[in-house]
């Protein structure tokens, strides 16, 4: 098997290979409080070890269940918000056939799978209920904290309609659940109702949780392999656990990083060529904006997609306040290809001349470029390449001296709302 490799050779006229060393010693500090469990928000940091060893009668489960969803529901309905769905949709997204849930039941092998509980759009949600009129279907509700609001308003909407279709013990048969182990009000009401129920690890924070059930129970329901998946990110935890900066791409990206927002780049803009990257993105933009933006610091994370976005950023990309740079996630080898009869380049081959150009244009107009390779689009890249990202991340937040792992800013919305809807 090949690596996600970082690749940095066309920012080299922004840093210098001794600035890049001078952060070896930091780098190795940061290594240890993260392996040592000695740094900041040190209690969640299940997600590091997780994929080499994960829960196997859980994994088991989740297939279990899984199967049984894909034989009975011909919609199934993933309720969450946040770390609680991002990662699934992200998966399933990327290692799908495009047009997923326009393909025929037979195509697909499983249901069609729609997401909901991520807002509070009165239009959403009913709009949602017309097309499961008439449609067997299940739910996953996933909360880790099992009470907050987006999810639970849909899910009680959810619930209620299941249960006059099908009756309490029914309905009990179509809901699954994954939710802290033993607190919340989640919990308390699969316990009392006889629902199916998948723990998050206490230890692992929303934003990390995409290879726990929270992301692997919708992502196998999607008929996508979750052991080759775990197996990319256990290799991954394997390969960058190296503190020597020269030996580690992941930690190689969050200095970069680190050294662009000193030269006052405070925007990283993550962009894909693919348009199946698109919640990629949002799953980035949470793990790397709830992360790091925090105590008045933090890189603005920012998604794009190319070539589209060429097309209306671009000129702000080129020409417009040098304040970004430019994190490249490159698919060395897409999934398929298509070449016009008798043109000279297949739409792939004029994708990358695109990437070329574009960076090489960027590049001269002072904006830095940094390139993430992924072999191919496959489960074991997709486990390899997120755990890369949430190292990096973590690391990345440990330099800035932030803690990565909690969101205390979350909670203020929420306080306002709170005293709005007394
Ligand atoms: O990363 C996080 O911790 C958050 O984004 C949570 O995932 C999000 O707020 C949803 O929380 P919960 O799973 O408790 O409903």
């Amino acid at each position: 098997m090949g690596r996600v490799t970082f690749d940095y050779s066309q920012a080299k006229t922004f840093v210098g290979e001794s600035e890049i060393a001078s952060y070896q010693e930091k780098v190795r500090a940061c290594h240890e409080l993260l392996h040592g469990r000695r740094g900041k928000g040190n209690e969640y940091l299940g997600w590091l070890d997780y994929p080499r060893d994960p829960e196997r009668e859980e994994v088991a489960r989740i297939k279990a269940a899984a199967q049984r969803i894909r034989d009975g529901a011909e919609v199934f309905v993933v309720v969450g918000i946040g770390g609680s769905y991002l990662g699934a949709r992200a998966a399933i997204e990327m290692l799908t056939h495009t047009f997923y849930n326009d393909l025929s039941r037979e195509k697909r092998g499983g249901p069609r799978i729609l997401f909901a509980g991520h807002q509070v759009s009165g239009t959403y949600l009913s709009d949602l209920l017309e097309i499961l009129e008439g449609r067997d279907f299940s739910v996953n509700m996933i909360s880790k904290s099992g009470n907050t609001l987006e999810p639970a308003l849909t899910f009680q909407a959810l619930r209620e309609l299941l249960e006059k279709r099908y009756g309490e013990k029914g309905a009990a048969e179509r809901i699954y659940v994954t939710t802290d182990q033993e607190k919340g009000k989640l919990r308390q009401l699969a316990r009392e109702k006889g629902y199916e129920a998948f723990r998050v690890p206490r230890d692992i924070g929303g934003r990390y949780s995409v290879l726990s059930a929270v992301g692997l129970l919708p992502i196998a329901v999607a008929g996508i392999d979750i052991d080759e998946m775990l197996e990319g990110a256990a290799r991954a935890a394997e390969e960058l656990a190296e503190p020597e900066l020269e030996k580690n791409p992941c930690y190689q990206y969050a200095v970069l990083r680190n050294i662009f927002y000193s030269q006052g780049k405070g925007i990283e803009l993550f962009v894909s060529y693919e348009p199946q990257l698109h919640y990629l993105g949002e799953w980035y933009k949470q793990l790397f904006g709830e992360s790091e933006g925090k105590e008045g610091q933090g890189i603005f994370p920012m998604t794009i997609h190319f070539t589209t976005d060429l097309h209306s950023l671009g000129q702000y990309i080129q020409e417009g306040e040098r304040s970004f740079f430019e994190t490249v996630v490159s698919i060395e080898n897409p999934r398929k290809d298509f070449r016009v009869e008798g043109d000279r380049y297949s739409f792939n081959e004029i994708n990358k001349i695109a990437m070329k150009a574009t960076a090489a244009a960027h590049t001269e107009g002072g904006v830095p470029n940094l390139f993430l390779r992924i072999p191919q689009l496959t489960p074991y890249y997709f486990g390899y390449f997120v755990y890369f990202l949430m190292k990096a991340c973590a690391i990345s937040g440990y330099l800035l001296g932030i803690n990565p792992f909690d969101q205390p800013g979350v909670e203020k919305y929420k306080e306002k709302m709170k005293e709005l809807m007394k």
